[in-house]
């Protein structure tokens, strides 16, 4: 099949502008600066880099090659491919996984891209234009603290979710991506500079990110690194596979797969490169947990000049950074319902964003009336999904991933999705994919829930 029926991207840079929108998120701005704090810095940044290329681009070029030969939702892509391979039907676990992981993940991001999208009306109302840290917290605490104000934004940025997705590929995504990664870009990098000047710590910051230091570098801590690789890339679900699908015939799979693997690193790194030397500026701590970005920030942004306008441009496009992640955490389950059910489009979206919306509910919870709940041992109703998703579905669908298109899809079809590679490259990605990413993933599975 030369064509997707749900639209196609409509140039090889506008695929990387989708991939790149969807693994460039709340993970690499959120969630990598404090898992990088509560896990020791440095250690975890040169775990986390090693399971980026070591164990991602491998997966992800598995994930764009299956996505392409299928040309349909990752549930039936695996369907179809399966058949055309003669492997067993069990492997089409790994869509229906998937579907399950999507709704994990965009239930409690649509929680954290809500904050994110309130943090943008708080910074341009002005309300933390001088403010001092214990401001920042108290802030923060009694926000998440209300439940209402919490629902209220995850539904809102639910609805705008569901809104593009319901455009479909080419005026809902693409369009969308078009205009949003660039300037976010633009506005990271202006930022780093602004960090490095004016926070006076900024060497502090960078020795934070890349010393090498063992002794906060726990157990887990090379599952989490996995993990975050896992989610930072949208691997392991189906969202880049389905992105897949949509990519014209011709372009290459495996320089594609490196420079959304160097764009999404990129941004991660710049991110903890404005964070920390903020952190170590105010003498916060850098291991303050998923409210690093919602306290840091804003107070660095009240201290400086400008700071109100920057900060509102800052936490717009985190918003815009989140959307377009989280149009792709539900592309998978939309794309299958359309061909399976033959709903239009916005039927689609709407089902998949409201039943995900209600699964939200959860998470918006676990930061007030059920934050005494817990659903795994220790862990809330969100810290519970986030565990599960990242940590558990997304590594485990990497290696039936890595290991289906390595070992089990006709080869033939693998070979003509990498037309035009070198010879040397192949043979390299075929022992990464068949091999070191599945042994390497299991490795850390056993070594984290055996002991
Ligand atoms: N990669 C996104 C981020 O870093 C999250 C995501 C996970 C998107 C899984 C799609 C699939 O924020």
């Amino acid at each position: 099949m030369s064509e997707s029926t749900h639209g196609m991207w409509s140039s090889r840079l506008m695929f990387i502008l989708a991939a790149a929108g969807s693994a460039v998120g709340l993970g690499n701005i959120w969630r990598f600066p404090y898992v990088a704090g509560e896990n020791g810095g440095g250690t975890f940044v040169i775990a986390y880099l090693a399971c980026i290329f070591l164990i991602g681009v491998p997966i992800m070029i598995a994930e764009i090659v299956l996505g392409r030969a299928g040309r349909k939702s990752p549930i039936n892509t695996m369907q179809d491919l399966t058949a055309r391979s003669g492997a067993r039907s069990g492997w089409q676990v790994i869509g229906w996984m998937g579907a399950i992981a999507g709704f994990m993940i965009l239930s409690f991001y649509s929680v954290i891209a809500g904050w994110s999208l309130a943090y943008l009306f708080e910074m341009a109302s002005g309300v933390f234009v001088g403010a001092g840290g214990d401001f920042a917290s108290a802030q923060f605490g009694g926000f998440t603290g209300n439940v209402w104000v919490v629902v209220g934004w995850h539904s809102l940025f639910m609805l705008l979710t569901t809104f593009i997705a319901a455009r479909g590929v080419g005026k809902g995504l693409e369009a969308t991506v078009k205009c949003l990664m660039p300037a976010l870009f633009v506005l990271l990098i202006l930022l780093v500079f602004w960090a490095a000047i004016s926070s006076g710590h900024f060497v502090e910051g960078m020795s934070f990110l890349f010393a090498f230091k063992t002794d906060q570098f726990s157990g887990d801590s090379m599952l989490i690194a996995m993990g975050q690789a896992f989610f930072t890339l949208s691997l392991g679900m189906g969202a880049i596979m389905a992105y897949g699908a949509y990519l014209p015939k011709g372009t290459s799979i495996v320089s594609s797969a490196v420079t959304i693997a160097v764009l999404d690193t990129a941004v991660a790194l710049l991110s903890g490169m404005v964070i920390f030397p903020i952190v170590f500026a105010h003498g916060l701590e850098p291991s303050a947990g998923p409210g690093l970005m919602f306290i840091t920030l804003p107070l660095a942004f009240g201290q400086m000049a400008g700071g109100q306008l920057f900060g509102t441009l800052f936490f717009l496009l985190v918003s815009f950074a989140a959307i377009t992640s989280a149009i792709s955490i539900g592309e998978p389950a939309v794309a299958w319902l359309v061909e399976k059910v033959k709903v239009t489009r916005v039927t689609g979206a709407i089902a998949i964003g409201g039943l995900a919306w209600l699964l939200g509910l959860g998470s918006a919870f676990s930061f007030n009336i059920w934050s005494d709940v817990t659903l795994l041992p220790g862990r809330s109703f969100f810290d519970t999904m986030d565990f599960v998703s990242n940590n558990v579905i997304l590594p485990l669908g990497g290696i039936l991933i890595g290991l289906f298109a390595g070992w089990f899809l006709d080869q033939q079809i693998l070979a003509e999705q990498l037309e035009g590679t070198p010879e040397i490259v192949i043979k390299l990605l075929r022992v990464l994919m068949r091999v070191i990413a599945p042994v390497c993933i299991f490795v850390v599975f056993v070594m984290t829930f055996v002991g």
